[in-house]
């Protein structure tokens, strides 16, 4: 197989800060960017390559910073445009960059623009947004929903027409069939770089082609021909690294972004592992069994998929997801153990791994028990949204616990002391009260600690080809409690076995899968040789190169 032009990003992992509960520096309660180069060697030891940052622009925090009111501007609650260079040179001091977060299928309502769009029709940033008239009764164009709940058109007197916005009426969502919108955010997308930004996620980026009065939303006909156009006006000649978030792309169409004929972005965030294990009718509220065949096959389809052409992001984990040690392992007796199991599974494959802030030291989901301790917009409108239908407040606070965004929102746990070192004030939402026993000081003093297990795979996809290029090919798909591949390159083999159960597991390891070499790495004891029956511990995982 075709090894691809080497890129940074193929050998770099990188690391997700949500900075409202990073690191704060000054005692408000809330995360901030001095916070953040505060800690920043605890990055560099990690090995990561670069942060991406979620959104620290401007912005009413309706939606966390999803929600922007000046593309060119920090919140203040989070620092300066000076601060934000210093983290970028800092980082930069110790070989990481800074990718940002684009938030561009919507804007906030207190967008200067949306300000001026509102107050009047015949202004030029009113077709910066997307309107429509009201029926014949008065009524919402249609009767379309938010992703937040209610209905997705809110109604502006002044102009006499209704608004569209796919998430909460304070994110508009902005006109992208308007030309000179999308010229001011290639200009804003250039300013960035030239700031010495290292690339952009791009948050729910299908949604900026949509069809309006089709009614199509996700991947719509104008996609593709924007994200070309992005590319020209800003991407195109420069080193740097975009991951575009899609809840709807598949196997069938990610080429059409990260392929190499197209190139418009060099890889997605794809969820089909995330939602195959939600209810079909109710969503992640009332989550599924972990189903271990199902959600392999998606991995490995997607690793096929992607083989020889576009990239893979690898993740389990991020702020709109529970923890992944509380959802696919096992936050009480085997917490550790599994943390770096799960890590191991996901490392090991082809693509770039993504943690998520805490998840390198085995962060767990929090337990609230009342509707007060929560404050993601998403979970605040579900729930009324869902006591008005009769779900008792019981039922819906433990499928918030279970999956619902706060849980990866909870500070960061830097050391077993007040608020876990997160802040010195009163934090924005509670820090778990476990982070007596996890937090950063403790792991990282243990040799045989989470960050420990962490730091050895991020070094060794540096320093293999294999991991980093190999192919990859499933081992006993369809086994219930384990997952198996091999990695190939130029005839080096990489075998790697996770016992992705609390329970011991016998594994037939086909002969002509059995491996013997050196043992890569492990969560349990060195394994140098893989042969016929394995007897492999709860969750033991093992990665095994041949001699
Ligand atoms: C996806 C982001 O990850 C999420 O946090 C946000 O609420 C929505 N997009 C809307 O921007």
């Amino acid at each position: 197989m075709p090894t691809p032009p080497e890129k940074w990003w193929h050998s770099a992992t990188g690391y997700q800060i949500y900075p409202r509960s990073f690191c704060d520096s000054n005692g408000d309660g809330v995360g901030d960017i001095p916070g953040i180069v505060s800690k920043l060697d605890h990055l560099a030891d990690l090995g990561i390559g670069f942060v991406w940052l979620s959104p620290v622009y401007r912005s009413p925090m309706a939606d966390n910073g999803y929600d922007i009111s000046d593309y060119r501007d920090i919140a203040p609650e989070f620092g300066t445009l000076a601060d934000f260079d210093r983290l970028v040179s800092e980082a930069r001091a110790r070989g990481i960059g800074i990718v940002m977060d684009l938030v561009v299928n919507h804007s906030s309502d207190q967008h200067p623009w949306f300000l001026a769009a509102r107050r009047d029709a015949a202004r030029p940033e009113h077709s910066y947004y997307i309107w429509r008239d009201a029926r014949p009764d008065g009524s919402p164009p249609d009767d379309r929903q938010a992703i937040f709940g209610g209905p997705a058109w809110t109604w502006v007197p002044e102009v006499g027409k209704y608004y569209l916005h796919l998430f909460s009426p304070a994110q508009p969502d902005l006109n992208w069939a308007n030309p000179a919108l999308r010229a001011e955010i290639h200009a804003m997308m250039n300013w960035w770089f030239d700031r010495g930004i290292a690339g952009f996620r791009m948050d729910v980026i299908d949604l900026i082609g949509k069809d309006v009065d089709a009614g199509r939303h996700e991947m719509g006909p104008h996609l593709h021909p924007y994200l070309q156009e992005m590319h020209r006006e800003t991407l195109a000649g420069r080193d740097v690294l975009t991951v575009g978030e899609s809840w709807n792309v598949t196997i069938d169409t990610a080429l059409d972004f990260c392929g190499r004929e197209r190139g418009e972005l060099d890889m997605v965030f794809q969820f089909a592992h995330v939602v195959e294990g939600w209810d079909p009718v109710h969503g992640k509220f009332r989550p599924r069994p972990f189903d271990l065949p199902a959600f392999k096959r998606v991995l490995f389809a997607w690793q096929q998929a992607l083989a020889e052409d576009g990239w893979n992001s690898l993740f389990l984990s991020n702020h709109d997801l529970p923890r992944q040690v509380s959802k696919y392992g096992d936050d009480g007796q085997y917490r550790v153990r599994s943390a770096k199991a799960l890590a191991t599974a996901m490392h090991l494959m082809k693509g770039t791994p993504f943690v998520y802030q805490g998840e390198e030291i085995g962060m767990t989901n929090t337990a609230f028990e009342r509707i007060d301790q929560f404050r993601d917009i998403e979970t605040l409108q579900l729930y009324d949204e869902q006591m008005a239908q009769g779900v008792s407040p019981e039922a819906f606070i433990a499928g918030a616990n279970a999956n619902g965004r706060d849980n990866a929102r909870t500070p960061m746990q830097w050391t077993d002391g007040p608020q876990a070192g997160f802040t010195d004030g009163t934090p924005w939402i509670e820090v778990n009260p476990n982070h007596a026993q996890i937090n950063v000081a403790a792991d990282r003093a243990d040799p045989k600690g989470v960050f420990a297990h962490y730091q050895a795979l991020i070094r060794l996809r540096r320093e293999l080809p294999i991991i980093r290029h190999g192919g990859l090919r499933p081992i006993a798909g369809d086994h219930p409690q384990v997952m198996a591949y091999e990695r190939e390159l130029d005839g080096q083999r990489l075998l790697v076995v996770v016992n992705f159960s609390g329970e011991p597991a016998d594994f037939d390891l086909p002969e002509a899968d059995a491996c013997a070499g050196r043992c890569l790495i492990t969560n349990f004891g060195d394994r140098t040789e893989a042969r016929g029956r394995l007897a492999l511990e709860p969750w033991e995982a093992f990665a095994i190169l041949d001699a």
